[in-house]
Parts: structure tokens; sequence; C-alpha cells
């Protein structure tokens, strides 16, 4: 499949949340991804339900929601009617993943389990057969702006041999640090998604950047 771009709102001027919003919208990016950070799973608290219930009123691509948040299965229900399309939760964050991802699927939601950079993609032998998304955090989740961790490409070629062994339908995406470079590479590693924050609403051109990143 072509692969997908989701900017990252957690990068947006949120004094002008709308502005930026439309700028999504009239660019060629696939879904727009929301960091959800509760200060307790993560050292950092983004932003919640009142925000995401605005933006989804007037943002007319997929939701692509990222928790970072301990116990994510209380809040499952609420992100669906919030507007979630893609739900991803942490597999360091679950203690009955797969009772979380049948839960999200039941609701109509995709079904993604994210991996922090030190969790090895072994630990998804037995799930990865019922995922919709694989995220891999290429930097340590938290913030914005960081560098880009360089095992992530290795380890994508790891995640993409596992999805084809296990015959899994899981598509790649990846989340931290993605710019031309890395993310040229990541898909040639193997990445279908990618989630790009400070590298499109830092640029001077953000609907360009989109446009470029799509063409990669
Ligand atoms: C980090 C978040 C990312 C972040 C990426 O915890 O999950 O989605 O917005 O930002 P950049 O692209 O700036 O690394
Ligand atoms: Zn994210």
């Amino acid at each position: 499949m072509a692969h997908l771009i989701a900017p990252s709102l957690l990068s947006a001027d949120f004094g002008n949340l709308r502005r930026d919003v439309e700028m999504i919208n009239n660019s060629e990016a696939d879904w727009l991804h929301l960091d959800i950070m509760d200060g307790v799973f993560v050292p950092n608290i983004s932003f919640g339900m009142p925000i995401i219930a605005s933006v989804g009123k007037f943002c007319t691509k997929p939701l692509d929601v990222h928790l970072m948040i301990v116990e994510p299965d209380k809040f499952i229900d609420d992100f669906h009617r919030l507007g979630a399309s893609v739900l991803n939760v942490h597999y360091e964050a679950c203690v009955h993943l797969h009772r979380s991802i049948q839960r999200i699927k039941s609701l109509g939601m995709k079904a993604g389990v994210t991996l922090n950079p030190h969790t090895p993609v072994s630990v998804l032998e037995e799930i990865v057969p019922d995922v919709d998304l694989v995220m891999l955090m290429s930097v340590n989740p938290g913030f914005g702006g960081q560098k880009f961790i360089e095992n992530t490409i290795d380890k994508t070629r790891r995640l993409k041999e596992l999805i084809v062994k296990r015959n899994s339908p899981a598509v790649i995406e990846i989340d931290g640090g993605v710019n031309y470079e890395t993310g040229k590479r990541l898909l040639d590693a193997g990445a279908d998604v990618l989630v790009a924050g400070s590298f499109v609403f830092g640029a001077e051109n953000p609907t360009e950047t989109i446009s470029n990143l799509k063409r990669l």
C-alpha cells in the first residue's frame, strides 16, 4: 500500500488550533495523530477530552489516537465516543492486552499496540495476528522534537518479519523524530504510516512538508 502520513497535533499552535487543523484538512495528510499523556505513564501532560471533542468537530481526517496513559481500558469507550478511528494502546500499559484489543475492535475502531523503544518486537508474537496496527516509538514517549533512535530501523525490519511470519494484517506505524531522511529509511525498512510532529509544524510550509513526506 502507499504509505500514510499522520501529522501530530502535539506540535501545533494551541492558540490557533482551528487554523492548524484546517491546514491538515486541506493537506495530503491521511490521519491526524493525537497524543494523550497523563503525567504518570509518561513525564508530561498533553491535552484531554474537551480538546479532542472540539478538534473532532472540525477535523475531516481520521483521528489516530495515541494513548500514553496508565489503565487505558478505562477510556476506550470515551475515545470511541470522541470519534477515534485508530486507537493505540501501549503494550507496557496493558495487563490484559488481548482484552483491550478486542474491546477496541468491537467498537469498530482500528486497534493498535505501541511499543516503547526498549520493548522487543518478540513480545507481540501471540497478539500480532489480532491487531490492525503496531506502532513503534522511535523516541521515548512524552515530548515532541526529540532525536530519532537509530535502532528503530532494524526494529522495523524485525517487526515486518514477525508480521509476515504470523500472517498478520497489521500495518506498521512509526512515531518520533521522523523527517525526510529517517522517514525514507523507515519506509524502506517496511513502515506503512509515519507520524511527524515538529518536522511538519516547525516547517516554513507545513502543507508542502506533508506533500513531500507523502512522496518519499
Ligand atoms: C511523543 C509523541 C509523538 C510526538 C512526535 O511522545 O508520541 O507523536 O508528537 O513528535 P516529533 O515528530 O516532533 O518527534
Ligand atoms: Zn504519538
